[in-house]
């Protein structure tokens, strides 16, 4: 049987990547939806075929689902995951969990307590080439990690109204938009968590609230070292993403695998070295090339709630990660005197 899904916060990313996975998929089936905006719930009830609301509680109330999809502003996920559990629904949420850890962990304390699932949407680990870097990690591919980079950018000028340049709708900036993406995908690659962090952030180029930018350099518990760099302010078509690792056989660069889609290319190289080189004159090797499958990385996710419903026992292991995650967003922003 098909996992019946009501919506709520039917705009952006709902609209442009999970309502679509959603209907493409004979498993899951989109039941109602709901937008605080009339004209955008009926637009898109219309568009998708199926009931809209402007009331989250009245679309719970009147409807029967087995799974909700929150895509509202980061303000809004608290209580309406809250008001989703109430209602005995499994809840899938788009990141990051809550405006900070706090919010985070009560909302992950409540779904344990009452056993249902609860999974964040961090799609980018899901990303064919990310998961095989993290195989590559584990088996040793290119021996023990010694550094990982990463970057995420792109272009957000100010814009009237938007929830994401305001520090009480969004929790923040660059870092919680896109950082948390890179802080996520780096302990998932690594398979290891982050112990220590130093950041930065700045409001360097853009006239809003919360910050254009940020650089955190971290050391994971295994004593690598991480640099992440995300930034509202390089234009799109100077942002090119990357993820890097290096370790002391080799490297891992993925290039262009940051993002919504599952593009982009990895390179491999294998490469120990016995002696050291005073003459730095060797002839590199040549990297291996893999490629982005163009899946849906949306659907991916989905499929991996759906078989965790379907399993019995809620898995909250994704949501713990989301959780630690804001932990370490909220540290930065303390090391930067934002409350
Ligand atoms: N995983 C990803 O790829 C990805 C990409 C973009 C955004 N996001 C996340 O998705 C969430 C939404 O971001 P977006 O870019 O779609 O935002 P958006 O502003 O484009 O869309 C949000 C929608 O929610 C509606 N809304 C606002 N308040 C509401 C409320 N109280 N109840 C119901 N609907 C309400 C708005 O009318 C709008 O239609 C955020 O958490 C964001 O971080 C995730």
């Amino acid at each position: 049987m098909a996992v019946k899904w009501c919506v709520i916060g039917a705009g952006g990313i709902a609209d442009r990547r999970m309502i679509p996975a959603l209907k493409s998929d004979l498993d899951n089936q989109v039941v109602a939806l709901m937008d605080r905006k009339v004209e955008v719930a009926k637009r898109l009830g219309k568009k998708y075929g199926v009931k809209y609301y402007t009331d989250e509680e009245t679309m719970l109330k009147e409807t029967e689902c087995d799974a909700v999809y929150i895509g509202t502003p980061v303000y809004r996920h608290y209580s309406q995951a809250m008001l989703a559990l109430k209602y005995g629904r499994h809840v899938f949420i788009e990141k990051p969990l809550g405006l900070n850890a706090k919010e985070s962990e009560e909302i992950l304390k409540a779904f344990k307590n009452a056993g249902k699932q609860l999974t964040v949407g961090y799609m980018m680990k899901h990303h064919n080439l990310h998961e095989r870097a993290k195989a590559m990690v584990k088996r040793g591919d290119i021996g023990a990690v010694s550094s990982i980079r990463l970057q995420f950018s792109c272009w957000y000028p100010k814009i009237d109204g938007a929830w994401r340049q305001v520090k009480s709708l969004g929790g923040g900036g660059a870092l919680m938009d896109l950082g948390v993406h890179c802080i996520e995908l780096a302990e998932y690659v690594l398979g290891e968590e982050i112990k220590a962090v130093k950041g930065l952030i700045s409001k360097k180029t853009f006239d809003y609230e919360v910050e254009d930018s940020a650089v955190l350099a971290f050391k994971t518990l295994s004593g690598a070292l991480g640099h992440i760099d995300v930034n509202f302010n390089i234009p799109d078509d100077a942002s090119e993403s990357k993820l890097e690792i290096y370790g002391d056989k080799g490297y891992i660069i993925c290039k262009g695998t940051l993002g919504q889609e599952e593009k982009g290319k990895m390179l491999y190289l294998y490469s120990p070295q016995g002696d050291y080189v005073a003459a730095q004159n060797r002839t590199a090797g040549k990297p291996k090339i893999y490629y982005g499958n163009k899946g849906n990385l949306y659907l991916k996710q989905v499929k991996k709630f759906n078989s965790i419903i379907n399993g019995g026992a809620p898995d909250y292991s994704f949501a713990e990660k989301a959780v630690a995650v804001q932990k370490i967003v909220d540290e930065i922003y303390a090391q930067n005197g934002v409350e």
